[in-house]
């Protein structure tokens, strides 16, 4: 490798996925694109989303309410467009996934089937530091089942002095739980450093003291490698706005293992969505729940929402989402690379917090700058550049496959050195 503008164009001129910036938008200032790194905060939209918007539109305003038997598309079966494409994304049987609601919720609602404290064996274990969302989530649906949270919830976080966390530590902490251990609710990709779990073992060593594992894979959809179905994990919930870049708010989406699709002993929070399809309709007592992941369907979704989805899940497809994990590896060895190499003109004015390992798997690097960080941020605003301050001084960029390229990440690290 080396670190002159040439070879950042060389590996752009070569890149098979260069064609897919051109199916998005790329925001621009004062007539210049800009270098958008914030695809793990709310990624672009696709030139094709506005299409797909509008023929739900159009279907409403031609059809009224029978849009959801005629058109196109009818509304009715739209949910099963968007499942092949996002069954490859995260490693999952098509009638594992339902997409519903946004990430909090399906956490609770998640929560409800899969937590189930017993006698003695009631904690749960998360990360320390979890997504604030995360932790009002805890927090309140504990209370709500008159438990204390500071008595259940063990929280694993980074040793002293270390900014991640040691995968023996989070399996210790599961052994140690043992029989007390209900639940372990883990993140996907750390929001903060970016760190990647094993998620694989933590399933496993959940398993074996027999408790449930479920995932938040809001950094971790669309950004790595994931195989939920043969991992055997429980279940797992994600947002749709970060990588997998189907606009603000968008509908998030839960994974349920097919082992549970029959399994009436588990409790849930029903609703008609989630109701038999062939008699939905006769909207008779008694629940009667979709035998797949669908099952925990409530409410009537909005295809306008399911939309915007696919616009982005076709893209995907179009490209083939192996590819896309090549490029990111490829991005990610090129982006330490540089990052190296500015760190040794430059000692000690930066140190990467995403692990090498993790950085090697995902799209997102973590810097904490030691001096001057906000300026720096700033500074890297004004030359075009949208990254993501997190207080107190920890910069995240996310270059992305489908619509970043290298030469954007050399310009990055440019302008970090001067
Ligand atoms: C790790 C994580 N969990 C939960 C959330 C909350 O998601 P939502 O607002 O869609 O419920 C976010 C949002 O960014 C997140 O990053």
């Amino acid at each position: 490798m080396r670190s002159d503008l040439g070879y950042a164009l060389e590996l752009d001129a070569v890149d098979p996925l260069a064609a897919f910036r051109d199916e998005f938008i790329i925001p621009e200032v004062q007539g210049r694109e800009q270098v958008y790194f914030l695809g793990n905060s709310l990624g672009l939209q696709p030139k094709k989303t506005s299409i797909y918007l509008h023929q739900v539109l159009d279907q409403w305003a031609r059809f009224g309410v029978e849009g959801f038997f005629m058109g196109e598309d009818p509304w009715l079966q739209y949910h099963d467009h968007l499942l092949k494409p996002l069954a490859e994304i995260v490693g999952a049987l098509p009638a594992e996934l339902v997409v519903m609601n946004q990430l909090t919720v399906n956490l609770h609602l998640m929560m409800v089937s899969f937590y189930r404290p017993g006698g003695k064996r009631k904690k749960i274990i998360c990360e320390a530091r979890a997504f604030p969302s995360d932790q009002y989530m805890f927090e309140t649906h504990l209370i709500s089942l008159g438990l204390n949270p500071d008595e259940e919830l063990i929280e694993v976080g980074p040793r002293d002095g270390e900014t991640t966390i040691r995968l023996d530590d989070i399996l210790s902490a599961i052994h140690a739980a043992g029989e007390e251990l209900a639940l372990v609710l883990w993140g996907g990709v750390n929001y903060y450093t970016g760190q990647v779990f094993d998620l694989e073992s933590i399933t496993q060593a959940g398993h074996a003291v027999g408790a449930k594992v479920g995932f938040d894979l809001a950094h971790a959809a669309g950004n790595i490698k994931l195989e939920l179905h043969s991992w055997n994990i429980d279940f797992a919930c994600w947002c749709s706005y970060k990588y997998l870049n189907a606009g603000p708010g968008a509908i998030g989406a839960a994974f349920i293992h097919e082992r549970y699709h029959k399994d009436e002993t588990l409790h849930r929070f029903a609703g008609w969505w989630g109701y038999e399809k062939e008699s939905r309709f006769k909207m008779e007592k008694g629940f009667k729940p979709v035998q797949s992941a669908e099952g925990w369907q409530l409410s009537t979704p909005s295809p306008l929402l399911y939309a915007l989805h696919r616009s982005s899940l076709v893209v995907f497809a179009a490209a083939g989402f192996d590819n896309c994990l090549v490029k990111a590896q490829k991005m990610a060895a090129y982006h330490r690379f540089l990052l190296d190499h500015l760190l040794t003109d430059q000692p000690g004015k930066f140190e990467i917090l995403t692990p090498a390992e993790s950085m090697a798997r995902g799209c997102q690097v973590s810097l904490l700058v030691k001096q001057g960080g906000r300026t720096l941020f700033d500074q890297l605003t004004r030359q075009g550049i949208f990254a993501d301050w997190r207080e107190p001084n920890v910069i995240r960029v996310a270059p992305v496959p489908l619509y970043n390229r290298y030469e954007e990440i050399w310009r990055f690290v440019q302008v970090l050195g001067s």
